[in-house]
């Protein structure tokens, strides 16, 4: 591998705004490890479209090398496992997303407490893993990147939101937290997510007919995280929203759904 491949790993690639950034990760030139549970490989059965084979596939059409790992990051062993393959076959991890997250609806209070709880493994546990087995070793190799996508949400408590809002806060800390931990190695930074943004899974959740005429697409997500690449490595600990990244240049302009 020549030494200025850079390797990136993404959760929730299956589709929705994880599909897009690795596409555009590998346009940017990264190596890209495309990881979440639905797989054609594993033959794990989706609700919904997309698999982390069919984003290798778009990453390969780049020119760039793929690993697409079926990856539920609730599994602390499975996520030890994808570090140790990503520097065994790759042997760098220079940028991380933690983009998976689901958002169970519904009161915390009228249901039993698995929903909290799963909402806790896959948004909070399951970014923290990811930190503990690949930033140790980014720590070690240092000017690698921690990116965390939050909602607004997490500063917005609404009904039925209460898991979702309580894990993207607890994320957000998480990487104010790890920002302080790994200072000078490895850059931690949040992208607030405050807009809507047309992915599958999004789209899943709205009641027929629904108007998602403002809704975006989600290519600006990957400019806000391009951008944040490219910031020096004691830019870190920021929590970010689109709108103030578009003041600096940062995202494109209010960009429709390009399908
Ligand atoms: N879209 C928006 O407008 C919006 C707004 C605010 C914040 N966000 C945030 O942006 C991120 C992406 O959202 P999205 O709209 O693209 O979501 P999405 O379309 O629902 O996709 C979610 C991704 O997460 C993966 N995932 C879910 N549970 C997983 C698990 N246990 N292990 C591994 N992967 C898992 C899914 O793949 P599998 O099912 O194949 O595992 C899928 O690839 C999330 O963090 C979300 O909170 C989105």
């Amino acid at each position: 591998m020549p030494a200025q491949t850079r390797v990136a790993v993404v959760t929730g690639a299956s589709r929705g705004i994880g599909k897009a950034l690795c596409r555009d990760l590998a346009a940017a030139g990264y190596d890209v490890v495309c990881a979440a549970r639905s797989s054609s490989a594993k033959g794990t059965p989706a609700r919904l479209p997309g698999t982390v084979e069919e984003t290798a596939s778009e990453v390969e059409a780049r020119g760039r090398r793929a690993m697409a790992v079926a990856l539920d990051v609730r599994g602390e062993p499975a996520v030890a496992e994808l570090a140790d393959r990503v520097y065994r076959e790759w042997g760098r991890c220079d940028l991380l997303v933690n983009n998976a997250a689901i958002a169970p609806p519904g009161r915390a209070l009228d249901d039993s407490t698995a929903r909290f709880r799963l909402a806790v493994d896959v948004n909070l546990n399951g970014p923290f893993y990811l930190c503990y087995h690949l930033g140790r070793r980014m720590r070690e190799a240092g000017d690698g990147r921690i990116v965390n996508i939050s909602s607004a949400v997490a500063q917005l408590p609404a009904f039925g939101r209460t898991s979702y809002t309580v894990t993207k806060r607890g994320l957000e800390a998480l990487g104010e937290s790890l920002a302080c931990e790994l200072a000078g190695r490895v850059a931690v930074n949040c992208i607030r997510l405050e807009l809507p943004v047309w992915t599958e899974g999004f789209e899943a959740t709205l009641p027929e007919g629904a108007d998602t005429s403002s809704f975006e697409d989600p290519v600006i997500m990957s400019d806000a995280v391009l951008w944040l690449t490219r910031q020096p490595l004691d830019y870190t600990g920021q929590i970010l929203t689109i709108g103030e990244l578009r003041e600096r240049g940062a995202v494109r302009p209010r960009t429709p759904v390009m399908r």
